[in-house]
């Protein structure tokens, strides 16, 4: 008998064009932040309909410092969901501020606005919700409660590149974060970008990014190092250039799947929210069962993935800033989240089989 060719969970899309743009920077010489970063950055400003975009080093620096540049330290909370990756609350964590987490909602697995109002104390000075798996939060919801209050929105965009809210894209409702890690939509191998229309932010980041420093070897304050590359703004640019028709296939097989799959809970869009797809996140209702899913596609030779498989309030190293947070639906979810390929890569003979063996079981 032959293998079963072997589908992962998630394949970057890179083509000559990528190799290129490498080679042609090697070959100029300018290595670091340079021209071809600034072009990335003009582009993904367009791209997220903002007036700045400041390229880092990854999606958690993006956070750090966009939390950082709108001076939230010390004494201060940030409400933030516990169903993310650790990054989300560990950058709060880097500042000497503490992530609330409010729980989410089961439909979308996204914060619950809900149940912001009820978290918010003197003491909070932002709300950091993560559009998890490629699908916005409810951005009229957590607006309204952030004008209410006074607060600040940082929306977690690393997986929602090119998803959108009523028309308007993410990243574009407050500072915007998004991460070029490998396995994301757009990739520049490990990357980051911080989108915003305040002005005073955008060069707060710009010099937070370089050692405080807006004139060279004039520093204005504590920064870092958190520059990206000329050689992954190159990348970037090309997988720029390609990202719709990446999306659109994303889409397409995503729709192929809720089409086909009958034998699980597949993810929901809602109306008037453009999903980018990074996950296609199903759910079984146990864990027990759940693992037996992912068990029967791996040896099907079908890669599946758990984001993620313990919340962050339940993580020990969030112990001391969680305290005795009890977030039921996020913990219940934890043990029912499935995600299946699907990626722009996949051909239709690989979705069939993907249908295929999910509607074995
Ligand atoms: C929701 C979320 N937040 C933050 C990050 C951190 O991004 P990075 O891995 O680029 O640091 C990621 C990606 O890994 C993510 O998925």
């Amino acid at each position: 008998m032959n293998a079963k060719p072997y589908i992962p969970i998630s394949r970057p899309s890179i083509s000559e064009a990528e190799k290129a743009a490498v080679l042609a920077v090697l070959d100029s010489g300018f290595l670091a932040q340079g021209p071809r970063t600034a072009e990335f950055e003009a582009c993904f400003a367009r791209l997220c309909e903002v007036e700045h975009a400041i390229a880092v080093s990854s999606g958690t620096t993006a956070l750090h410092l966009a939390l950082l540049a709108h001076e939230i330290g010390p004494g201060d909370e940030v409400i933030t969901t516990p169903f993310t990756f650790i990054a989300t609350a560990n950058a709060i964590l880097f500042t000497g501020a503490r992530p609330v987490f409010v729980d989410i909602e089961e439909e979308t697995c996204n914060l619950d606005p809900q149940l912001v109002e009820a978290a918010i104390t003197p003491r909070t000075k932002a709300i950091l919700p993560v559009h998890l798996y490629g699908q916005t939060c409810d951005m009229d919801a957590l607006q309204a409660i952030a004008q209410r209050h006074g607060l600040v929105i940082i929306e977690d965009a690393c997986q929602a590149v090119m998803a959108s809210y009523r028309d308007r894209p993410a990243g574009s409702f407050g500072t915007g974060v998004f991460s070029f890690y490998a396995t994301k939509n757009l990739t520049t191998g490990e990357g980051g970008m911080i989108t915003t229309n305040d002005t005073h932010i955008a060069e707060r980041c710009r010099m937070l990014r370089s050692h405080g420093m807006k004139r060279r070897y004039y520093h204005e304050f504590l920064g870092y190092n958190f520059r990206m590359t000329d050689i992954q703004a190159a990348i970037g640019l090309v997988q720029l250039e390609k990202l719709e028709e990446l999306t659109a296939q994303r889409r397409a097989n995503a729709a192929y799947l809720t089409a086909h799959i009958h034998s699980l809970i597949t993810p929901q869009c809602r109306e008037g929210y453009g999903h980018a797809w990074h996950q296609y996140t199903v759910r079984v209702n146990g864990r027990r069962d759940r693992d037996e899913v992912a068990q029967h596609l791996k040896e099907a030779a079908i890669d599946t993935g758990v984001y993620y498989p313990v919340p962050v309030h339940r993580q020990r190293s969030m112990a001391e800033a969680a305290g005795e947070a009890v977030l039921p639906v996020a913990e219940r979810l934890a043990g029912q989240v499935l995600s299946l390929p699907v990626h722009p890569q996949l051909n239709a003979e690989e979705l069939e089989y993907i249908v295929a063996e999910v509607n074995k079981l």
